[in-house]
């Protein structure tokens, strides 16, 4: 604990400059909260699990993400290092619980960094495609292709802009997010206006069998139960805010700029909860223009904001909005991968990892060889895999993280009830439990193959810890050495 606090208070070896503001982070949390979930899957959720009632299911995610920002602040403004819920677990719970949050908080945003990469290139290639430009199809990232070389070749330029250093990606994200939600904005005030009102009839669809009853596709809940799976109904809206919530990830990664956050103290809680709020307000007023506009059950499941405005005939609109996705699904990628350097920066920095990956470079204060490694790796990531398959792999490790979160502000009002805190959680026990007990019920929505791979992950995670990171361990050397002195002193 007083070792994070020291490198808190800027006393660590290790520094990244400190110049963001509460604005900044307002700025950034919405940048990346805003994305793929709202500019793709409200789409198919709506037409596949909950009709016009998706809106609903926003608010339940935006219900639950709120206790565990209220979590998160309190843990923020106390434990103010990089490294996010790795770096509080690790102060609160120690260093093996620590790794695997860390880990599956790794699993998170690496994922998120190279699926919002590959659904970057989908709306490029359906820009492209309206000017009458068409990529390669063997390396598109379509139906049919080997790799996806738009992605790939986004992330290697990220890379290098996040290398150049803090002031350029800040300024670039802003100009981002300034468009993202222009065009988000634009969604809203220009599709109100060829809202139907009989496509909210019913609003809330009647539950029908989906069919997968049982199989690698089925929530682990159902299997578990023996329940057979039901799409629309009050049950369609809970599994589709297990879906929708992959839109509001990012508010947590804020958290993970506190080490480069002038008053972290003050300006972190800020920062969560104004880019939650924000986006909770914009992602209903989405849902009901475009569920409006189009009824649910014909919604198009690759740019169903576009579509929806081609439908009605208005394809300028459409253009615009592949144009804007396009721009803000970059930002998304832009900050998803920022705060994964910064998890690996502490997990490097404890020892966990190799000491390489915190190394900052005097040039840019940034820190190169981390940016570049897992520039590489994300590259490759988007370069092969597919959208769908990953997204709710991201869901669980950062539903994972969550409950952790939550679980570990429970423990450390008990275990330091003195340290200073900025910012306290209201209603203690009672938010973080029903935090914690959310975010549980919603990774038991997710498929059972979604499970499969978590746990895969974590085994990979827990090998790595006990075949390198206990030996390397900061933590640990400081043991060894503490009983060496005292030998040498008796
Ligand atoms: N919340 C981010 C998105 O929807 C990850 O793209």
């Amino acid at each position: 604990m007083e070792r994070a606090l020291k490198e808190a208070r800027g006393e660590g070896e290790q520094r990244l400059r400190r110049d963001l503001s509460a604005l900044d982070l307002t700025i950034l949390g919405v940048g990346v909260i805003l994305g793929t979930g709202i500019f793709v899957l409200t789409g198919t959720v709506a037409r596949n699990m909950a009709g016009p009632a998706v809106a609903l299911s926003f608010i339940v995610a935006a219900a639950v993400c709120a206790c565990a920002a209220l979590c998160y602040a309190e843990f923020a403004s106390s434990v103010p290092v990089a490294g996010s819920a790795y770096s509080y677990s690790y102060t609160s719970l120690g260093e093996l619980p620590a790794w695997i949050i860390g880990w599956a908080l790794s699993l998170e945003l690496t994922l998120a960094t190279s699926v919002v990469a590959v659904g970057w290139s989908g709306y490029l290639s359906s820009m492209l495609n309206g000017i009458g430009v068409h990529l390669p199809a063997a390396v598109s990232g379509g139906d049919g292709s080997v790799m996806n070389l738009p992605a790939a070749l986004l992330i290697l330029v990220l890379t290098g802009v996040l290398i150049a250093g803090g002031k350029l990606s800040k300024g670039v994200t802003n100009v981002l997010v300034a468009v993202k939600l222009a065009i988000v904005l634009l969604v809203i005030i220009a599709g109100a206006f060829l809202i139907d009102t009989a496509n909210y009839h019913p609003f809330v669809p009647d539950a029908q069998p989906t069919g997968k009853v049982s199989g690698l596709q089925a929530p682990l809940l159902q299997v578990l139960t023996g329940i057979t799976p039901t799409a629309f109904g009050v049950a369609g809206i809970l599994s589709a805010a297990a879906m929708v919530f992959f839109a509001y990830i990012g508010f947590d990664m804020v958290a993970t700029t506190a080490e480069e956050t002038r008053k972290p103290q003050r300006d972190l809680p800020i920062g969560i909860i104004a880019s939650l709020i924000i986006v909770t307000v914009l992602y209903v007023a989405v849902c009901l223009v475009v569920t409006g506009m189009q009824h649910y059950s014909k919604l198009s499941v690759q740019a169903p904001l576009a579509d929806a405005f081609t439908a009605k005939g208005h394809p300028g609109f459409a253009t615009v909005i592949s144009v804007g996705a396009v721009v803000g699904l970059t930002a998304v990628s832009l900050i998803c991968f920022r705060s994964q350097s910064r998890v690996v920066f502490a997990m490097a920095r404890d020892g966990l990892l190799p000491k390489a990956l915190c190394k900052v470079d005097p040039q840019h204060g940034t820190p190169k060889i981390n940016l570049w490694v897992l520039g590489v790796i994300m590259a490759c990531l988007a370069a092969f895999l597919k959208f769908d398959l990953l997204a709710e792999m991201v869901n669980i490790g950062t539903l994972f993280a969550f409950a952790a979160v939550s679980a570990s502000v429970l423990i450390l009002r008990r275990t330091a009830p003195d340290l200073p805190r900025a910012f306290r959680t209201p209603w203690v026990p009672v938010i973080p439990l029903v935090s914690l007990l959310c975010c549980l019920y919603l990774m038991l929505n997710l498929q059972v193959i979604t499970w499969i791979g978590f746990l895969v992950w974590l085994a990979a995670g827990l090998a790595l810890y006990f075949g390198y990171g206990r030996r390397h361990s900061a933590l640990g050397k400081r043991a060894e050495e503490t009983p060496a002195v005292k030998t040498e002193a008796g």
